[in-house]
């Protein structure tokens, strides 16, 4: 079933005389519980569809529906309520409140619902038992590395049980070994708990772990097979050379 479908997706940014436009009638179906890697040049627009997706930030024009609801058409308050229980995001820099503990971090989007303390306290407790950092519940962020504090960010994004997870560029601070640990979890999320997961990414690592991958070139899907071609071609400068000389070597 497609959960999030956008048609002729368009943003664009007026500076003064100038207009930018980091999306150009971007078409793009994503069914759900699938795991969507979105790999891309900087500037390519991968953060502004991900805004888009989580309702952030309004398409210019065209159509994103989600679950069968036009949400580009909701008013500023439908919106942010919309985003409230559908959307969890997770950011690179992870983005917890400093002066709060991990515990009160994770409990901030509860806060914005009418939720009876004890389900809260429930819910914040299991989130955070989840993502394995449970005991750390009471650290401040400056407290925890970054692949502990990126737990926590994770922890937050889950706790009102979203049906989509958006992560942009989330082990992109990390470590290799925190960042195997939090792609598992990501994997997790989505093969366990059946969440849909769409996740920007630099790293071809990463991939591994997301079931399709889309890349993004000034603000429209380009077709992989045409970016494997070319990366193929400058990966091996040397190939014609080598290719030639086995050439003239089978001639003489
Ligand atoms: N609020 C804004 N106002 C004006 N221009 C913006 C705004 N947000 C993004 N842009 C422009 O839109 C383009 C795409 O930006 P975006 O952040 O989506 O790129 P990106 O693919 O996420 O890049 P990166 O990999 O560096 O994070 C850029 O040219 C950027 O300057
Ligand atoms: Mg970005």
């Amino acid at each position: 079933m497609t959960l999030i479908e956008c048609r002729q997706l368009c943003r664009t940014y007026r500076r003064g005389e100038n207009v930018i436009m980091p999306l150009k009638e971007l078409d793009l179906d994503i069914e759900s519980g699938a795991f969507l890697a979105l790999m891309g040049p900087s500037g390519s627009g991968k953060t502004t569809l991900l805004n888009l997706l989580a309702g952030i930030d309004r398409p210019t024009s065209g159509s994103l529906t989600v679950d069968g609801q036009d949400i580009a058409r909701l008013s500023r308050g439908q919106l942010a309520s919309w985003r409230s229980h559908a959307v969890g995001y997770i950011f690179q820099l992870y983005n917890l409140v400093p002066v709060l503990t991990a515990y009160e971090n994770v409990e901030l989007p509860l806060l914005l619902h009418k939720i009876p303390k004890r389900e809260r306290h429930d819910r914040v407790a299991s989130s955070l038992d989840l993502v394995g950092i449970a005991d750390r519940h009471d650290h401040f962020p400056r407290q925890l590395s970054g692949g502990q504090e990126q737990r926590v960010a994770i922890a937050r994004a889950i706790v009102t049980d979203p049906t989509i997870i958006l992560a942009d560029e989330p082990t992109g601070d990390l470590d290799k070994e925190a960042a195997t640990n939090i792609m598992r979890l990501l994997q997790q999320l989505n093969q366990e708990l059946g969440k849909t997961l769409v996740m920007v990414t630099h790293d071809p690592k990463t991939t591994e772990y997301a079931q399709r991958t889309l890349h993004l070139e000034k603000g429209q899907l380009v077709e992989p097979g045409i970016l494997e071609m070319e990366s193929n071609r400058n990966d091996k400068p040397d190939a014609s050379p080598t290719e030639a000389t086995i050439a003239q070597e089978a001639s003489s």
